[in-house]
């Protein structure tokens, strides 16, 4: 259970304590920010409302066990991930209900981002050790002009302090995606979890505290952004900041100091749907990426753009599919769970009545009870409505229907956002033409966006991010290239 056994140590019995120093503390604040539970939209937690006080505190024991971690060997930096890897993966049914009473993450869904993130840590050991174990030689006369007299090598070395913020749709796993990168490159690691989330990653974080990580290499700081939002992603002592959520992340990039950012802020991933395409397959995949989660997801399917000869059927056929998502609480495992607050209940809402004043087709009732809103798709959207552009992140998906390919890539193209995308055909020639001339980070051909698996690259175009993240790109990005030249007297040519 949450809070007990192997986490007695993180809870004082009211409240979740933050993690500095290797130790579970109380913040000298004497506050703490409450947790509401999206479902019962009653306190659930507390976690303590940390001052800047505690983040300069943090900020100079990561300096510090940087500095003799960068020192660890890379096989036993890597070691310590597996060992992390497991405990987390053992522990997955207490931080699993965790997700389920603050982010209301439906239960099996909510092991899978556990077992996923024991995976993702994995894996990032064994990537890490290969790729930086390995660097370049480059010898100076293949530029003109040059003898062979110097040799360069080059290494990856750490960047310093890097800084996690994670957003509440997978606090847990996409914190490791940026803990498990920066520690195996050398790095130290501050952890800001998103509030909705906090105590999911308070346990995460208790895994690598049992895991035997040095004391203070790695920290996590909990409290209102007002009071350490700002202060932390503006802080002198922080080398790189790895931001996943909102339009928060813009404000961040043009704040932060020269340091390298890492950015995903969400997408409106267009679901492209020619005629040739195989529809059963289409709306599977509509329901799989636009209403898992209940559609909190940055790569959602967040607008169909199908073309009007084939749309009918289609409708059709998603909306079959959407009459048997079971509605409810994550506990009951139900497809759709209240949205994490009301406040994105509320902004939903708002999209779903400008869809209606304007004319769109509702396939099924607009139905709302607290922050439960049921799976609704809307037909004949038009560009003039708001949720043909807007990410809902909620359960509402919009259908456009398009009379040819262009108007669909025009449409994508024309989004502030560019994440994902997908396209659905038969025909693999259009696909290839489709997905080069689609501006997004990644488009999927027969498949509803998707990060995963968590080694892939992924990265958002325009609005949707800054960088590139996935396994080895993540590495690469908290690392930075370091040359020695070796200048010889004479040249020197290899069997020469
Ligand atoms: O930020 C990415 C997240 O919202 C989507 O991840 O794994 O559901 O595609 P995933």
């Amino acid at each position: 259970m949450a809070g007990t056994g192997a986490f007695a140590d993180i809870f004082d019995g009211d409240a979740y304590k933050y993690y500095s120093d290797g130790e579970w503390k109380k913040s000298s604040s004497g506050k703490t920010v409450a947790i509401i539970n999206p479902t019962t939209r009653k306190t659930q937690y507390k976690v303590q409302a940390c001052t800047q006080e505690e983040v300069n505190k943090v900020m100079d024991l990561a300096k510090t066990a940087q500095k003799s971690w960068a020192k660890t060997p890379l096989w036993k930096r890597a070691e310590l991930l597996h060992k992390a890897a497991a405990i987390l993966k053992e522990h997955k049914a207490p931080i699993a209900e965790c997700l389920v009473k603050e982010i209301a993450k439906p239960a099996k869904d909510s092991v899978t981002e556990v077992v996923r993130s024991g995976d993702l840590v994995s894996y990032c050991a064994e990537e890490g050790v290969r790729i930086l174990g390995e660097g370049k030689f480059l010898v100076s006369d293949s530029f003109p002009g040059n003898e062979r007299t110097k040799y360069c090598l080059t290494s990856k070395v750490p960047l310093g302090v890097i800084l996690a913020i994670p957003p509440f749709n997978y606090p847990v796993n996409l914190a490791v995606s940026k803990i498990a990168p920066a520690l195996i490159a050398g790095n130290s690691l501050v952890l800001k979890p998103p509030t909705q989330g906090a105590v999911s990653c308070l346990h995460m974080v208790h895994c690598f505290h049992l895991a035997g990580f040095p004391k203070g290499l790695i920290s996590c700081v909990t409290g209102k952004g007002s009071e350490i939002g700002d202060f932390l992603t503006m802080h002198p002592g922080v080398n790189c900041i790895s931001f996943t959520g909102g339009d928060t992340g813009i404000a961040i990039s043009k704040k932060a100091g020269m340091i390298p950012l890492q950015m995903e802020l969400g997408g409106k991933d267009a679901c492209i749907v020619l005629e040739d395409a195989d529809l059963d397959l289409v709306a599977s995949n509509i329901i799989k990426g636009g209403f898992s989660y209940s559609g909190q997801r940055c790569t959602a399917v967040k607008v169909v753009l199908v073309m009007e000869s084939v749309a009918d059927a289609l409708v059709e056929k998603v909306k079959a599919k959407v009459a048997k998502l079971t509605v409810g609480a994550p506990e009951d495992d139900s497809d759709i769970t209240p949205v994490v607050s009301e406040s994105s209940a509320n902004f939903i809402e708002g999209l779903v009545k400008d869809a209606k004043e304007k004319g769109a087709t509702f396939c099924q009732e607009y139905k709302r009870e607290g922050n439960l809103i049921w799976p609704l798709l809307l037909d004949n959207v038009r560009p003039d409505m708001r949720i043909a552009w807007e990410e809902p992140f909620g359960p509402v998906l919009p259908v456009i229907r398009i009379n040819s390919i262009e108007e669909g890539i025009h449409h994508c193209n024309a989004s502030n956002f560019g994440l994902q995308g997908c396209v659905f055909t038969k025909d693999v020639n259009k696909a290839i033409l489709i997905s080069d001339a689609m501006e997004t980070g990644t488009v999927q051909i027969n498949s509803a966006p998707a990060r995963g698996p968590d080694h892939f690259p992924f990265q958002g175009l325009k609005d949707s991010g800054i960088g590139s993240q996935g396994v080895t790109n993540s590495i690469n990005m908290m690392t930075k290239i370091k040359t020695t030249v070796i200048n010889l007297p004479t040249p020197s040519y290899t069997m020469g």
